[in-house]
């Protein structure tokens, strides 16, 4: 509950400047509108935020003359919601943003042929979150998570350079991600599509968004560790780039493609074959 109170608190504070922040990738939407077969899909966008993903996702589905029936942007924060709302004008379908918690999204059993999470999956209530996924999608539907794994995090400018960044992250491990069917049998993994982005940068840039804690990681240290993991960050990035107005760094991301399956798994137990 603390945990979904502070988060509460960051997104509420950085909802209106949450796009000016953030780097779009387009990538993983062409890879999703290139991999999910079906002519009409009904999607439902989890932690959808500032809703810039999921108009993209629509946008490329329409050009692909993939028919969008409609459209579902599901997160538990208002501010996040009316920043997404005031973006959509003349956006067919128009979608429908929805003040819920993922694992609770009220909306009718198996009525959603694709759901997605873009960079949200570690602040949803795992569990609740995928027996939800489970209970919206119609049968073969999809579910595609895309987001930071613990190894890509550590390689990342702050991951590798900001103190105890990997101590407050709560992105979660490639192999939490690839091992869905231990939670919840209803899911199989179909792939993994890794993507490694190069961006251009400078230390102006970097300081503004580290000083208004763009990512929520940054916003769980206590002052006195913050003040002092920043001046430690600027140090390691002062000695590891020459040009500080043309910093060049990695970030990558993993799209997890799942589906849904009705087959239960077979589980082997120590001395016997079990289903379960
Ligand atoms: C890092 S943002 C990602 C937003 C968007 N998907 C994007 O990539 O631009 C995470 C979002 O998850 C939302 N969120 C956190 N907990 C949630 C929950 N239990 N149910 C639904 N949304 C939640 C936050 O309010 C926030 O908007």
């Amino acid at each position: 509950m603390k945990k979904r109170w502070a988060a509460r608190k960051h997104f509420d504070r950085i909802a209106k400047k949450y796009d000016y922040y953030r780097t779009i990738d387009k990538e993983p939407i062409d890879f999703l509108t290139e991999t999910v077969r079906g002519t009409e899909q009904s999607i439902c966008d989890l932690g959808s935020g500032s809703g810039r993903y999921l108009i993209s996702l629509i946008k490329a589905c329409q050009s692909s003359a993939v028919l969008v029936k409609e459209a579902y942007g599901i997160d538990i924060n208002p501010n996040m919601l009316e920043t997404a709302e005031k973006k959509m004008e003349g956006l067919m379908p128009s979608i429908n943003w929805v003040i819920a918690s993922a694992d609770n999204t009220g909306l009718p059993a198996q009525s959603i042929s694709l759901v997605t999470a873009f960079n949200s999956i570690h602040y949803l209530p795992i569990l609740g979150t995928l027996d939800e996924v489970g209970r919206i999608l119609i049968a073969d539907g999809y579910f595609a998570i895309y987001c930071r794994v613990l190894d890509q995090e550590s390689k990342h400018i702050w991951g590798r350079w900001f103190p105890g960044y990997l101590d407050y992250s709560q992105v979660k491990t490639r192999e939490f991600m690839t091992n869905f069917d231990s939670y919840n049998q209803s899911f199989q993994l179909i792939h993994v599509q890794d993507f490694t982005f190069e961006r251009k940068t400078t230390l102006a840039w970097i300081c503004e968004q580290t000083e208004n804690k763009y990512y929520s990681t940054l916003d769980r240290y206590t002052l006195k560790e913050f003040n002092k993991a920043y001046s430690e960050f600027l140090d390691n990035i002062r000695a590891n780039h020459t040009d500080l107005d043309d910093i060049t760094y990695y970030s990558s991301y993993s799209l997890f493609l799942y589906r849904l399956s009705s087959i239960k798994r077979v589980k082997l137990t120590d001395n016997s074959l079990q289903s379960d």
